[in-house]
């Protein structure tokens, strides 16, 4: 197979414009048995497009299986040749990646940032709490700084200690291995609840499965687990394979059952049925949504005949539907007159303190009418008697 040089240079000549060059190369390098050459060739001769070439390039190497790095290598000039950047511009977090040229190292696969975006999009700008577990110098820590805010308290695990030592000291970064359910359980009591909690520690399968087992629970309620690299389940340096039991894929699968479980006759489990609300597979990335969830219902609207009941059970689907609406007609009137009463105990109520209000005047006003009469039968005594005295002076002079 070629040397990086080689490889080098033939990519280089596909994406400045010189595929015969590239082609030159293949007929003619030393390096490559017969066997290579032609398998190679193919995808030059194949296509004029060097982004197609490119990603042929990779699939001979990839599938020979002689060196991921350069199948790597063909993948990537394929995205930029292609116009992989363009449809990723619109994304926020490949634009800081891309543009992160200085600072702390960040290694990421290009496919990871819309499944980012998708998933953490509603968490931006708000004060959520974020975990991440494998930060190597920092790095991804700075991103998930600016992608969520000032608001965000950031909190990162590592087994290395030299990780904290390069990490911007505005981050918490603790020292502790993820398969030790205890110290995980430490650090989201201690730093927790978290909102989202992302694995992208060493990637073997225990460390994976203790890390979901341990910490999904403890995420908050509507929060997200998000683990990386999930294709070691499937590498053999790795203790993985495909259907090989104990690896995090095979645990995921499970999972993935574990959300129909008010389907099976089996107990239902409180975590993995009960708090499950979705499991998000994607290439190399599986994502855990977490919500109380109780056990789902049916319902049909529409015409019952149009649904396909059978005539009596529509007769009484209606029936129930006539029920349910005069039951709700009769609150309704109820309802009313319980308004109504409640007014006329208002008015009653506001009668009342206007009577109270009148009642001392009443009292001063009868007062002064029994005075005022008093006053009159007084007058009027006087009144006859003077008409009795005048009446017999009057006789006297006859
Ligand atoms: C892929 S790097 C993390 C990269 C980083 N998240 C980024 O995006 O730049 C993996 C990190 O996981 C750490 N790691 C490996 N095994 C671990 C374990 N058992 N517990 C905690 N961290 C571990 C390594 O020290 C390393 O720093």
């Amino acid at each position: 197979m070629f040397s990086a040089d080689t490889l080098g240079t033939l990519l280089l000549s596909l994406a400045t414009g010189f595929p015969d060059r590239a082609k030159n190369l293949v007929q003619t390098s030393d390096e490559l048995t017969d066997d290579e050459r032609g398998q190679l060739w193919a995808p030059l001769a194949a296509s004029d497009d060097p982004a197609v070439q490119a990603r042929g390039l990779g699939d001979v190497i990839r599938q020979g299986g002689s060196n991921d790095f350069f199948a790597n290598e063909c993948y990537r000039a394929s995205f930029y040749l292609g116009g992989g950047v363009e449809q990723l511009r619109s994304d926020p977090l490949f634009g800081y990646f891309s543009s992160h040229r200085a600072g702390r190292v960040l290694d990421k696969w290009a496919h990871y940032f819309p499944i980012y975006s998708r998933h953490f999009a509603p968490y931006r700008g708000r004060p959520i709490r974020v975990l991440e577990i494998g930060i190597y110098r920092g790095g991804s820590l700075d991103m998930w700084r600016w992608y969520f805010g000032d608001q965000v308290t950031l909190v990162g695990i590592d087994i290395d200690d030299d990780a904290r030592a390069a990490a911007d000291p505005r981050h918490t970064v603790l020292i502790g291995d993820q398969t030790d359910a205890d110290f995980l359980r430490r650090v989201a009591e201690e730093h927790g609840p978290f909102d989202i909690v992302i694995d992208d520690g060493g990637h073997e399968m225990q460390q994976q499965i203790v890390t979901a087992e341990t910490l999904f629970p403890l995420v908050r309620e509507g929060g997200i687990l998000l683990v990386e690299d999930t294709h070691t389940s499937y590498w053999d340096s790795y203790q993985g394979g495909r259907d090989r039991e104990g690896t995090f894929m095979e645990w995921a699968k499970k999972r993935m059952d574990d959300v129909n479980g008010f389907h099976q006759p089996a107990p239902i489990d409180p975590v993995w049925t009960g708090q499950l609300d979705a499991v998000h597979c994607y290439d190399s990335v599986v994502v855990f949504d977490k919500k109380t969830r109780f056990a789902p219902f049916a319902e049909q609207v529409g015409h019952a005949e149009f649904l396909g009941y059978p005539r009596s059970a529509a007769g009484m689907f209606s029936e129930l539907l006539a029920t349910r609406d005069a039951a709700r007609n009769e609150r309704d009137q109820l309802r009313t007159q319980l308004q109504n009463s409640d007014e006329r105990d208002e008015e009653i109520r506001l009668l009342r303190a206007e009577l109270a209000e009148l009642r001392p005047s009443k009292e001063h006003t009868d007062s002064r009418l029994r005075q005022a009469r008093a006053e009159l039968d007084s007058t009027r005594e006087s009144l006859r008697r003077l008409r009795r005295g005048t009446g017999s002076r009057w006789r006297g002079q006859g």
